[in-house]
C-alpha cells in the first residue's frame, strides 16, 4: 500500500504539472493570437503608408504605372528574386530597394528614380513603418494576378490552311449557319448566302457589322446579331469574305 501522505503528494504534482501545461497550452495561443493581430496591424498601418508615399507611382493596388513596376503581379512574387540572383528572399529585397531607393535606374524606361525611404538614408520612413509596407505588400501574394498567362490568352487563332478555309471554319463557329442557307444546308431565318458574293465585298462587311443599316429585301431588322463587329478582327471579315467567294468561284 502506498502511504497515503505520498498520494496526496504525488496528486498535488500531478495537479500543479497539468496546471502549467494548461497555463502553457493558454500562452502559446494568446502568442499566436498577439502575433495575427500584430501581424494585421503592421498591414493595415502599411496600407495607409503605402496609398500615401507609394501608390502615386506602382498604383494604388501595386499595378504599376508609366511611373514605376507592377508590384502586385504572380511574377513579381513568384520570379523577381530568382530573377535577379538575389539571395535574401523577397521580403528582404522589397525592404532594401524601398529603404535605400535605387540611384541607378534598372530600367530606363520610368522618368525618375525610386527614391530612398528609410530616415537611415534621409527618407521620410522609419524602419518599422518600411517593415510595415513590406508586410502590406507581401499581403498581396495569395490574390497576385498571373499577368504572364493572361497577357497570354489571346483569342487562340482560327484553324485552317486559307482564308477560305478559315472563313468557313468562322461561320460554322459563329453560328451563322443557323440562320443562312448555304449550298442546301442551313436555316431559312434570313437570306441564302450561297451566292451572296455576287452582292460584293463591301456589301457583306456591312451586312455583317452593321446588319440593320442595309435590310435584304423581305427580311427584318434586329434578328442577325448586331455585335459581330466585336468579334471579328479585319482578317476574320475578309476569311469570311473569301469563303463566300470560294462558294461561287468554286475554288
Ligand atoms: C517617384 C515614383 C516612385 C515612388 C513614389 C515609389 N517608387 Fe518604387 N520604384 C520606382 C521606380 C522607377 C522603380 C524601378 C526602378 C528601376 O528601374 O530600377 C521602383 C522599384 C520599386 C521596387 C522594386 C520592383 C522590382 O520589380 O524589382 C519596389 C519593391 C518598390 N519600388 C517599392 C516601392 C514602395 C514600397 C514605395 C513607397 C514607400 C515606392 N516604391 C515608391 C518609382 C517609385
Ligand atoms: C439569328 C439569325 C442570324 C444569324 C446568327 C446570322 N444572321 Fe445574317 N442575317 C440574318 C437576317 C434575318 C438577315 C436579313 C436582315 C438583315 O439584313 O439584317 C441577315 C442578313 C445577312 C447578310 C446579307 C445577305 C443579303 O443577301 O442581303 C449577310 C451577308 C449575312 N447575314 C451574313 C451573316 C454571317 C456571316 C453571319 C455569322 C457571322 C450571320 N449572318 C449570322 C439573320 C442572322
Amino acid at each position: 500500500m502506498i502511504d497515503s501522505r505520498i498520494l496526496v503528494g504525488l496528486l498535488a504534482i500531478l495537479i500543479a504539472v497539468s496546471g502549467v501545461v494548461f497555463i502553457g497550452i493558454g500562452e502559446a495561443d494568446r502568442r499566436v493570437e498577439f502575433e495575427e493581430a500584430f501581424h494585421g496591424r503592421s498591414i493595415e498601418e502599411g496600407a495607409a503608408l503605402y496609398t500615401e508615399y507609394c501608390a502615386e507611382c506602382h498604383g494604388l493596388h501595386g499595378e504599376g504605372s508609366p511611373r514605376a513596376p507592377v508590384l502586385n503581379s504572380k511574377d513579381f512574387f513568384e520570379n523577381r528574386v530568382q530573377d535577379l540572383g538575389f539571395q535574401g528572399g523577397l521580403e528582404a529585397y522589397i525592404k532594401l530597394t524601398v529603404a535605400g531607393g535605387r540611384q541607378i535606374k534598372e530600367n530606363p524606361q520610368y522618368p525618375e528614380n525610386m527614391p530612398t525611404w528609410s530616415t537611415d538614408f534621409g527618407g521620410p520612413l522609419r524602419n518599422d513603418e518600411i517593415d510595415n509596407v513590406v508586410a502590406y505588400i507581401m499581403n498581396w501574394q495569395a490574390e497576385a494576378p498571373d499577368l504572364e498567362a493572361m497577357a497570354a490568352a489571346e483569342p487562340t487563332p482560327v484553324p485552317g490552311d486559307t482564308p477560305a478555309e478559315r472563313g468557313a471554319n468562322l461561320y460554322q463557329g459563329l453560328g451563322c449557319v443557323a440562320c443562312h442557307i448555304i449550298n442546301g444546308e442551313g436555316g431559312a431565318v434570313g437570306p441564302e448566302l450561297t451566292n451572296v458574293y455576287e452582292k460584293g465585298e463591301d456589301y457583306i462587311k456591312e451586312s455583317i457589322l452593321m446588319p440593320n443599316a442595309v435590310l435584304s429585301e423581305g427580311y427584318q431588322g434586329n434578328i442577325m446579331p448586331q455585335n459581330f463587329g466585336d468579334q471579328l478582327s479585319d482578317d476574320d471579315l475578309n476569311d469570311i469574305v473569301a469563303y463566300f467567294q470560294s462558294l461561287v468561284e468554286g475554288q
